[in-house]
């Protein structure tokens, strides 16, 4: 077994997390090497030269370790293996040196939170009975009511229905109660607990030591649990739930930067931190603790020109202070595709109620999609792309029940209908039935059924059009490589009347995106660099931005909106 300690080419002492372009691989769906319906590390393996083409820094891999998959891999068993459906550790490490000689970046998917039920410290928890230490390491909490038959708490899981399960010990009799606030199959951890602290920062260590050079932290806010494990009660303070944001989660993240820190070639943190408020945000990302965190507010934000200065104004005014850099993603493996989003009457995105269903006009929401990816690329900070944004992929909405994986669906039965439908097999090639997702004379069909029509947003299909979003997205990425890279992270809003969102960056840079119901100008004097649809001639000799379009450009005078 070979243990990557040694610097490679792409490490070097710069902070390339404050201006990555980082590619989120959701493996089970990416690329199918071995021909099973599954993508795995093979399959990645082999589209490395892809994913150097298209010119980002990092690949974000979601979970990959050993897992019953009762959340798609979130409900880990074994933190220091991979998962025989995507393959092997050995694998997994000449997957991280390969991508390294390619000059990528790796990033793995951390699960603090929570283990499987199927994790060795449950089944021992379990074996080992009541009162026991290897109980202490989860939540087991005795039952409220006469007989302990009513659960411990009010807290209600994410996944929906309440957040504890009573067991039957091993003799029948009913026991204690554990506390999972997603599936029953994902125990809680006690962060409380001296042991489960020293195990994450051993797991740490050994993907470290192993090349990786980051982490997502998964439900990074929610480690630490309010002493007690008191009631939320009927009207509860969005800002201080007893599940969420305690202040001792900020001593876990000061014990792992210092980890990561004594480690050479800028290992870096990125949090999953959903919160109600941006100054609660910005604790995680203090000088000692996590480098970075997904932006929510911006990928929930409707596409709206007041509405998105509003958010990237509030996004940069609450990073300063830490001076941490900002991030911008438009969707993830949990979300509805913002193609989708973008298409309909109300283009705001809620966690809680993901509206599958609302119609969508798709052309509207690809051209939205083209302006706003321009718009991400050109802001200052990281940025984040979701496998399949850069086909311009949509949410998959009719997914037949009988398919659905997702324990969202059956566990709010089948009101919210899960977030598989963001999670179809990608499109390579046209003609083969996987279209190039698994290998030809594959054994099996793609474990989630592609769509009709997508071979025509295939990867094959989009190489050979210049017009293509693939296209769009390897020109940007090469452009803000080049131009915006390196760059003090603001920018300076510029006018060109309403419904635009139109700023400078330092060296020249525009960017313009035109949300309002007419075109707009140029500015007299740009230079175009790039635009997400074509512009249209204006009065003499003059340029259109359309709407619904995103224009990068060079010199040219909007006045400065200060
Ligand atoms: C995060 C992940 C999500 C998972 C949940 C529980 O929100 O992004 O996919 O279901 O955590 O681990």
């Amino acid at each position: 077994m070979s243990v990557l300690t040694t610097p490679t080419a792409v490490r070097t002492a710069t902070a390339w997390w404050r201006h990555a372009a980082i590619y989120q691989i959701y493996v089970r769906s990416f690329a199918d090497g071995n021909g099973d319906g599954m993508g795995d590390l093979a399959g990645v393996r082999g589209r490395l030269p892809y994913l150097r083409d298209l010119g980002v820094d990092a690949l974000w891999f979601n979970p990959w370790y050993l897992s019953p998959m009762a959340d798609g891999g979130y409900d880990v068993a074994d933190y220091r293996d991979i998962d025989p459906m995507f393959g092997t550790l050995a694998e997994a490490e000449q997957l991280i040196g390969e991508a390294h000689a390619e000059g990528l970046r790796v990033i793995v998917d951390l699960v603090p939170n929570h283990c499987s039920d199927q994790h060795r410290w449950f089944q021992q928890a379990l074996a080992a009975g009541p009162g026991s230490a290897e109980r202490e390491r989860f939540w087991f909490t005795a039952g409220r009511g006469e007989d302990g038959e009513l659960p411990p708490n009010d807290w209600q899981s994410y996944f929906g229905g309440p957040a504890w399960t009573r067991l039957t010990e091993a003799d029948g009799t009913p026991g204690p109660w554990y506390l999972h606030m997603f599936a029953p199959e994902q125990p809680d951890l006690n962060w409380e607990h001296p042991e489960v602290r020293a195990e994450f920062e051993d797991i740490l260590h050994f993907w470290l030591k192993r090349g990786v050079d980051g982490f997502r932290i998964d439900v990074a806010h929610g480690l630490a649990k309010k002493p007690g494990l008191p009631d939320v009660g009927p009207d509860p303070d969005p800002q201080d739930l007893p599940y969420q944001d305690c202040d001792d989660v900020h001593d876990i993240y000061r014990s792992w930067r210092r980890i990561s820190d004594g480690y050479n070639g800028e290992r870096a943190f990125v949090g999953e931190v959903w919160l109600p408020t941006p100054e609660q945000f910005a604790r995680y990302l203090r000088p000692d603790e996590l480098h970075s965190a997904f932006n929510f507010d911006f990928l929930c934000c409707p596409w709206d020109a007041d509405a998105l200065r509003r958010v990237i104004d509030t996004t940069l005014a609450a990073h300063r202070p830490v001076a941490a850099p900002p991030t911008w993603v438009l969707s993830n493996h949990d979300t509805i595709r913002h193609v989708t989003r973008y298409g309909r009457r109300d283009t705001s995105f809620d966690m809680g109620d993901k509206r599958l269903g609302d119609p969508s006009d798709l052309v509207l929401g690809r051209r939205r999609g083209r302006a706003a990816a321009l718009l991400t690329l050109a802001l200052p900070g990281g940025v984040y792309i979701y496998q399949g944004d850069e086909l311009g992929l949509a949410e998959v909405q009719d997914l037949p029940d009988h398919l659905i994986q997702d324990p969202t669906f059956v566990r709010s039965q089948g009101s919210d209908r899960g977030r598989d439908g963001c999670r179809v097999p990608l499109p390579w090639s046209g003609g083969s039935p996987s279209l190039g997702f698994s290998p030809d004379r594959a054994a099996a069909a793609p474990w989630l059924p592609q769509p009709a029509g997508w071979e025509h947003l295939s990867v094959e299909a989009q190489e050979a059009d210049p017009d293509s979003t693939l296209a769009l997205y390897r020109a940007g990425l090469a452009l803000r490589r080049e131009r915006l890279t390196g760059l003090p992270e603001t920018l300076e809003w510029t006018t060109t009347g309403d419904g635009v969102v139109s700023f400078a960056r330092e060296g020249g840079f525009h960017c313009l995106v035109n949300l309002s119901p007419a075109p707009v100008a140029l500015p007299s004097g740009g230079v175009v660099l790039l635009s997400s649809g074509p512009l249209a001639s204006g009065p003499a000799g003059s340029e259109l931005v359309p709407v619904d379009t995103c224009v990068w450009f060079s010199g040219g005078v909007p006045d400065s909106a200060g």
